[in-house]
């Protein structure tokens, strides 16, 4: 993350968040209900670092040459021009400014063409024709291509920093690279797609991924193929968190039954499920035999829309295998933990909220508590 101005947030209120583990607290209310925080957050936490825009082949549906979509608060413009490098560009018409397509639209043209006085863009972002200006002797197309924006493919996934300024993608993925790399998701085949709208803050969702403290109450099917107090934290390089936690002896997978019928990921752990975030709004778990994908955006102070996807080793005609036994466990996980958080965002919008000490397994929280409050001094 790079410098930036400081969140509409008091230092005052943030200082307990940043004490070392063991004394420090969550964050102050305000940063889970304010719109002022949110608007912050959608230019200085999305935009302005790598946020991830999901896979390439379910953005870009099938023959789209461009795709618009919303990073934080800033509009880009996707061009996928066939199996070549996704580019991004600024949905920015260097003319005065109309989007080139409208948020959500996508195109299939190779060109794309201004609504407003028909300037027309190659998918390279180069000016083709600016009707009118071929008289014009200062006027130089060559210095009125559109914006282009860092974009990144990493595993499959597609991420863009909207504000061009943040530091380079392999220093944000950092050590996270180590240990995703071995799954290999970008051989991986979609099984599945889940989406759920959670009326919480995107970071309560996040904090309530990091810590298995609240298992044991809520969720019965988890402890029942995994241990909630197993596992450790990982403290390496990157913008992420995370951690792993052991499969019970008699477990092969997360499932309800705990068998699995799918095939197994070579030259990874079979006895550990690795659970990683990486900021702001990708969560990963690994499992021995599938990958599961939360992808995070932030509606509302008090809304979060989240994209579940299961991927899959592909049998042989690249099809995925039925997903319903990781589908139909983690669905009703998701659920146990969108009832709890749902519960924490009223809670917390509570007058009587104060914001309470983490508990000695809930290090992972800490750990992203702390980066989300250097995050708002504007320390990066
Ligand atoms: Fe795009 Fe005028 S604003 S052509």
């Amino acid at each position: 993350m790079t410098a930036s101005p400081p969140a509409p947030l008091s230092p005052e209120a943030l200082r307990p968040a940043l004490l070392p583990f063991g004394e420090g607290t969550m964050l102050p209310s305000q940063a889970y209900t304010s719109a002022e925080v949110l608007a912050w957050e959608r230019r200085h936490f999305f935009a302005g670092t790598w946020t991830c825009l999901g896979r390439r082949d379910a953005l870009a549906p099938l023959g789209s040459t461009q795709v618009a979509t919303t990073v934080g608060d800033i509009g880009v413009l996707l061009s996928v021009a066939g199996a070549g490098p996704v580019e991004a560009f600024a949905n920015t018409c260097r003319h005065r400014g109309h989007e080139l397509l409208g948020a959500g639209e996508t195109s299939t043209k190779q060109a794309v063409v201004c609504p407003y006085h028909a300037w027309s863009y190659d998918l390279s972002g180069r000016l083709i024709t600016a009707p009118g200006f071929r008289e014009v002797a200062s006027f130089d197309p060559e210095t009125h291509g559109l914006v282009p924006l860092p974009v990144q493919e990493w595993h499959g996934w597609v991420f863009v920093n909207a504000m061009g300024t943040a530091p380079a993608f392999a220093e944000h993925v950092g050590a996270l690279e180590d240990l995703v790399a071995p799954y290999e998701p970008e051989t991986l085949v979609l099984g599945a797609t889940h989406q759920y709208v959670v009326a919480a803050n995107w970071k309560v969702v996040t904090e309530n991924y990091h810590e298995c403290y609240h298992c044991p109450l809520i969720h019965p099917e988890l402890c029942q193929v995994s241990p909630p107090t197993s596992g450790s934290n990982f403290d390496l390089p990157g913008m992420w968190v995370g951690g792993s936690m052991d499969l019970r002896d008699e477990a092969e997978t997360m499932s309800l039954d705990g068998r699995s019928p799918g095939r197994p990921l070579l030259g990874v752990d079979p006895r550990v499920v690795l659970y990683l975030g990486l900021f702001p709004n990708l969560l990963l778990s690994l499992h021995p035999d599938y990958v599961m994908a939360h992808r995070m955006t932030p509606l509302a102070p008090d809304r979060t829309q989240v994209e579940c996807a299961w991927y899959f080793p592909p049998v042989a005609d690249g099809a995925s295998i039925d997903p319903s036994y990781a589908v139909e466990f983690w669905d009703t996980t998701n659920r146990q933990d969108w009832g709890a958080c749902e519960s924490v965002q009223r809670g917390l919008s509570s007058p009587h909220f104060r914001p309470g000490p983490l508990a000695p397994n809930e290090d992972a929280v800490h750990q992203f508590v702390t980066m989300v409050a250097r995050g708002y001094e504007g320390r990066g």
